[in-house]
């Protein structure tokens, strides 16, 4: 137990604040262990308010108050609250000056240094760590800023626009003063001191502002910063066209720094970014962080609109701005690339991490009611399944609708700090629909499950529907309520059409959009000549399980006809689920492995397909990860098992592909300049799942195909990815080693090879990855290098972090104990890594416990992690 009690918070007790404050100013003497902050700021009293004043203060040393210039001693500081008495009815300003340590803030969170570059990061509550305040969203105040640093710092940047700079007379030091126009929660606050260089281009924007757009990042690197200009560029425009957003300052600026606890951080026209989604240069970044950085710069500025602009009321609310801004990052992706492959790649996404989650015992609503640590709150759930409720509005009430209630949106909360409800009252009045029932999916955890049972009358040539819902209950929500769920369907007839929907009773079918809405429906199709297929839940309209009752045949044509794309591929991975599945229970029950014949010989027919994308092929040839074939299962899960039974059909697809895997080879090799263009990167995502396949069955022909291609790749994309396609070969050692020594000097490579070493599935891949911790360049204090090695581990190792004989676990553990007491975030999130234990077998759950507990009994846990580990132990 943490030595003070966390509390939790709850929605329900939100109230404003009793006083107002407007305007502050800033005057900042950056100093690598004792930074001078100053602060002044009028307040005023709300009306029918009174009692003190009482700011967020934490780790602070607090030098001095005064009120309307005269120095008070009438405070108390503890307990992370600053509590100053006896205000004058009139507080023309405060002033505070305290002073934090930049260079022991390992947290990450306030200001620090990174790499010697002065930064900070202030989502959620880091402002507070850096200057007393009411450090909550719904306080919006507008920011001058005065920077003071030595000259051997010249880089010194802020919110808004520059508004002076120069020399401070008889000092090697000197200054800038920065100006926000717009309100802002001081969650939105950044500072950035440094040595750094930087690119400049600008951007003209419709309404004929020109903005200067910058990024800075560290010295020698800033011939990595063109692809992520362009992607700034193109967002600026994209939401011109597609949202009618324009940018609202003349400056726009980017820094790239090496230590950060997350992807990036959208502060007001000054986003700071982890420099992995900024730097890229062909030969040192994959196809894979082209799409990262363009997609993360896309949702950073798109916050300034959706979270900036229209920032939420408290942090219950967090979902407003981030399930938007991924919704609006998705789209934005699906625009510039493919639209199905972007669809499936989400729904992936979603299936490997939000899935689980909300299955298990950190299982919470989109917009939870309760916590303790509010950056444990950033996850899957509010930002990937946040983003699915925006899009199942978006079906719901059409693309007109939809365009008419952000316009709304936009208008009416312009400089509010707003809620979920305002957001669902926009899309309700814009539609004229009641979202009473479909708000419920906000406060509602678990993944919904439908029921389909349909059967075919050949006499009167009817077919009927009936779906089912249910959610099964979660930590502290019993007995859940059916939900209001979009189900767009098709019915395919033998010759791959869609038939046309006709409802007895209703009519047309308008989209093959059916609602569901209670626990239970009926619905009875006209008209239908023969048995068709059942085609559901397309585009993934809703984040729902669905049973279907499709027969194998049924998946097999569909994969090959659906006129639904994404329903091809849904149909390959029921196949390939239900395939594991066999193979999983014929290991246990120690009968005949089943044949992937009939499957292989679909996906033959896509590979022959000329009609589809390479992307799209890569993807219907990727089998479903082993965690959703162990949720699948969903108790007493042997590891091992679902392994092999993984193992074992790659290499029967492998087989049966060779010939279609081998032409693949062929007619993918690399020629001519490396481009990060959707055909380009879908060749290379073909490719190396056609090698990976081909290296089960022939692992010296794979290896030798993959020393070829790193020889002669002109991009780390082939490099890399030829890599990981033999990562399970006996070459893999000395390949590993000749990576590293040729760009052990690269940080962000570095990072890649401690993530391929942690994916190995080598006898004792746990006891591996502890030497590792030791390696000379593994950093704990970096959360990119815990992320890429004990994240790869528990994230991407399935047999490794769950052997039997628990050393994945406990090697975890150890991590996060050391963890604690550096950075309680990262810790807290590598915590995450034990969700799913529930559902392994009795040894497993023990090892599990056990860790978990060992965690838990550390003297000095943080909240962060105790909240987590709290949770999942249950
Ligand atoms: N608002 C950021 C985003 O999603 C998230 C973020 C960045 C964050 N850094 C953080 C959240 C640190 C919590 C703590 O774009
Ligand atoms: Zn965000």
């Amino acid at each position: 137990m943490p030595e003070n009690n966390p509390i939790a918070i709850h929605l329900g007790d939100y109230k404003p604040t009793p006083y107002v404050i407007e305007h502050v100013e800033y005057d900042i003497k950056l100093h690598a262990t004792n930074t001078i902050v100053k602060s002044r700021f009028g307040v005023s009293r709300r009306p029918g308010c009174h009692g003190p004043l009482v700011l967020d203060g934490e780790g602070l040393s607090l030098l001095s108050v005064s009120i309307n210039d005269v120095a008070s001693s009438a405070f108390t500081y503890e307990n992370n609250q600053l509590i100053i008495h006896q205000l004058p009815d009139l507080v023309r300003e405060i002033q505070i000056v305290q002073s934090c340590n930049p260079e022991a803030n390992t947290v990450l969170s306030g200001l620090y240094l990174s790499n010697g570059i002065f930064c900070t990061q202030m989502e959620a509550q880091g402002f507070r760590r850096f200057a007393f305040f009411y450090d909550r969203p719904d306080v919006m105040a507008t920011y001058r800023v005065r920077i003071e640093a030595p000259k051997s710092l010249p880089v010194l940047l802020s919110n808004g626009n520059p508004v002076e700079a120069g020399d401070v007379a008889d000092t090697d030091c000197h200054y800038a003063i920065w100006e926000d126009p717009h309100p802002k929660p001081s969650y939105l606050f950044a500072l950035v001191g440094g040595d750094l260089a930087s690119v400049h281009d600008q951007f003209c924007t419709s309404e004929g502002r020109k903005v200067q757009l910058g990024i800075y990042v560290e010295k020698g690197k800033e011939d990595r910063c063109d692809w992520a200009m362009q992607s700034l560029k193109l967002s600026m425009q994209w939401d011109e066209q597609r949202f009618g957003r324009a940018y609202d300052l003349d400056y726009f600026n980017i820094v790239a720094v090496s230590d950060f606890n997350m992807g990036a951080m959208e502060n007001k026209g000054l986003n700071v970014f982890n420099d992995k989604y900024i730097l890229a240069r062909a030969d040192t970044a994959t196809d894979t962080d082209f799409v990262n950085i363009e997609r993360i710069i896309a949702h950073e500025y798109f916050h300034n609109w959706t979270g900036n602009r229209i920032t939420c009321r408290d942090w219950f609310q967090l979902c407003l701005k981030e399930g938007l801004t991924v919704f609006r990052d998705q789209e934005f992706t699906s625009d510039v690339r493919s639209r199905v492959v972007k669809r499936i790649e989400d729904v992936k996404t979603l299936r490997a991490r939000q899935f689980p989650e909300d299955q298990g015992p950190l299982a919470h609503p989109v917009r939870p009611t309760s916590y303790i640590e509010i950056n444990n709150f950033y996850t899957p759930t509010v930002y990937e399944k946040g983003a699915e409720l925006c899009r199942m509005m978006l079906t719901l009430i059409g693309t007109e609708a939809f365009e008419r209630a952000m316009d709304l949106y936009f208008v009416r909360h312009d400089g509010d700090a707003a809620t979920v409800e305002d957001f669902i009252a926009c899309m309700a009045e814009a539609s004229g629909r009641d979202l009473a029932h479909f708000s419920k999916w906000y406060d509602q955890a678990g993944t919904p499950i439908v029921r389909v049972s349909s059967s075919y009358n050949s006499n009167n040539k009817t077919f009927s529907v009936v779906l089912q819902q249910s959610t099964p209950d979660t930590p502290g929500q019993f007995n859940k309520a059916p939900l209001h769920i979009p189900l767009v369907i098709g019915l395919v007839d033998d010759a791959g059409q869609d038939i046309s929907l006709q409802l007895q009773g209703t009519g047309l079918v308008q989209g093959g959009l059916l609602e569901l809405v209670t626990e239970k429906q009926s619905y009875r199709f006209t008209n239908i000549a023969h048995r068709p297929r059942i085609s559901i839940n397309r585009g993934f309209s809703a984040p729902v399980i669905v049973q279907g009752d499709s027969t194998r045949d049924d998946l097999l044509f569909l994969m090959g006809h659906d006129s639904d794309s994404f329903n091809r591929w849904e149909a390959a991975q029921t196949l390939g689920r239900s395939l594991l599945m066999d193979h999983v229970s014929a290991l246990k029950h120690k009968t005949t492995q089943p044949s992937a014949t009939e499957f292989a010989n679909g996906l033959a027919l896509t590979l022959g397909d000329p009609s589809l994308d390479d992307d799209f092929k890569a993807l219907m040839l990727q089998l479903p990860p082993q965690a959703e074939i162990a949720a699948s299962i969903g108790v007493d899960v042997d590891a091992e098992h679902v392994e092999a039974a993984r193992q074992t059909v790659r290499r029967q697809l492998a087989q049966s592909l060779h010939d279609e895997l081998k032409h693949i080879l062929h007619r993918s090799v690399e020629t001519g300049p490396y481009r990060a263009d959707p055909a380009g990167t879908a060749r290379r995502s073909l490719r190396y799942t056609a090698l990976g396949l081909l290296s089960q069955i022939d692992e010296s022909f794979a290896v030798s195909i993959a020393h070829q291609d790193i020889a002669q790749a002109n991009n780390m994309t082939s490099e890399y990815s030829a890599i990981a396609a033999v990562l399970n070969t006996s070459d893999a050692s000395s390949i590993l080693e000749s990576f590293y020594k040729r760009h052990q000097q690269d940080h962000l490579l570095v990072d890649k090879w401690f993530m391929l070493q942690a994916q190995r599935s080598l006898p004792d891949s746990a006891v591996w990855v502890e030497s590792l911790t030791r390696h000379p360049d593994f950093r704990f204090t970096t959360p990119n290098r815990v992320y890429a090695l004990l994240g790869g581990f528990s994230g991407s190792n399935f047999a490794g972090f769950h052997a039997s004989n628990g050393e994945g676990y406990r090697v975890l553990a150890d991590s996060i104990i050391k963890l604690n007491g550096i950075n309680p975030q990262v810790a807290a999130r590598m915590a995450t890594g034990f969700r799913s234990w529930k559902q392994f077998d009795h040894g497993r759950r023990q090892h599990a416990a056990r860790n978990m507990q060992r965690i838990l009994d550390m003297p000095g846990l943080c909240a962060d992690v105790f909240e987590i580990i709290s949770r999942t132990l249950g």
